[in-house]
């Protein structure tokens, strides 16, 4: 069994919480630094792991590290496009801020002592391509203040790992979908929108395209880099399973038995990103595939969420998603 301490931020949202679930199973001994934003999750089931340890604090402020870890993964970030046109500055301090705080943490440690950063980012960073897949040594175009941030800590990761000779790999994923993502988000939302009878409201025409990507089969990919992965390389994880918010919300609608068009347009959002997509062969050559399909895992998902939430332990996400509570 495994027995190596990592340090997770974020831990508490949608990723991070389905990466420790998995992380514990494999018997790492996880650390998790998470802020407690709106977006954590209050339904965890490993709050009481014996392998489990939580810090509330803000990786912008973390004055030190604990030691013994070998890896930091760092999910923490504010994470949405939306909130990020209208109220940028908390995207700034977590996104860049807290990535700078995390280096320079790791530099102030004893170069053995030092653990290797995990940083995850996002297929945003690459900008949107009407064709074609964004390679890792692609150039950075972010094009929302929430991808600006995050490619601005990619960026700083490199030179840090340059110049202070960091240990680190970035993962870029594209939009993953699966249990416990706030339903500030698409799937989600279309899903407490449909189960209320009311219309998904979708921005200009609905055809800008992403990659979608089941949370687990991300959280395999972030495994396997951290893994089997090398130092100073950046990977991309992507299922090349490729919809339009359009065909989104249609899938979801055909799954759950309602009229495909069930939803209404509202006027596009400044800078909306047209098309994303990238390359994942070189994850792929380290022996990563994705296990599951939108489609497929949909009914579980719905299913999952019913369950939790029947018997009283669906979390707060959940309890706004079926229009349990008030929320945004
Ligand atoms: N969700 C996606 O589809 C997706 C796709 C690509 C990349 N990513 C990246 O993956 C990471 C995780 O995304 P997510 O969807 O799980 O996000 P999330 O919004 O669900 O969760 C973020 C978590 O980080 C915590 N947090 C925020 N700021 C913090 C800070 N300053 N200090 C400590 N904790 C803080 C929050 O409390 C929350 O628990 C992010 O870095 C995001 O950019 C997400």
């Amino acid at each position: 069994m495994n027995t190596k301490r990592i340090l997770v931020t974020g831990g508490l949202g949608f990723i991070g919480s389905n990466f420790i679930e998995m992380a514990l199973e494999r018997g790492y001994n996880v650390t998790n630094v998470d802020k407690v934003t709106y977006a954590a999750r209050d339904d965890i089931s490993f709050s009481k792991h014996p392998n489990y340890t939580f810090i509330r604090e803000d990786i912008s402020d973390l004055k030190s590290l604990p030691s013994g870890i070998e890896y930091i993964v760092n999910f923490a970030a504010e994470s949405h496009v939306d909130n990020s046109l209208a109220a940028n500055v908390v995207f700034f301090r977590s996104n860049v801020q807290g990535v700078y705080n995390l280096l320079d943490l790791i530099r102030a440690k004893d170069k053995k002592d030092r653990p290797t950063l995990i940083h995850i980012s996002t297929d945003e960073v690459y900008g949107d391509l009407l064709q074609g897949s964004a390679a890792e040594t692609d150039a950075l175009h972010p094009s929302s203040p929430y991808s600006a941030t995050k490619a601005a800590a990619d960026q700083l990761v490199f030179g840090w790992g340059r110049s202070y000779g960091i240990k680190y790999r970035i993962c870029r994923s594209g939009n993953n979908y699966g249990y416990g993502q706030f339903a500030e988000k698409l799937i989600p939302r279309t899903i407490k929108l449909a189960l209320k009878d009311q219309k998904m409201i979708l921005h200009g025409d609905g055809s800008y395209t992403r990659e979608w990507m089941q949370v687990q089969d991300n959280c395999e990919g972030i495994f396997l880099v951290m893994e089997k992965g090398e130092d100073g390389e950046v990977y991309n994880i992507s299922t090349n399973e490729e919809h339009s918010n359009l065909e989104v919300v249609e899938i979801i609608h055909d799954v759950m038995g309602m009229p495909k068009d069930f939803y209404t347009f509202v006027e596009n959002r400044p800078g909306q990103d047209l098309r994303y997509s990238v390359n994942s062969s070189k994850i792929r050559a380290l022996g990563w595939k994705p296990k599951h399909t939108l489609r497929e895992y949909l009914p579980e998902y719905i299913r999952l969420c019913q369950i939790r939430n029947s018997t009283g332990g669906g979390s707060k996400a959940e309890r706004f998603f079926l229009g349990l509570i008030k929320g945004r």
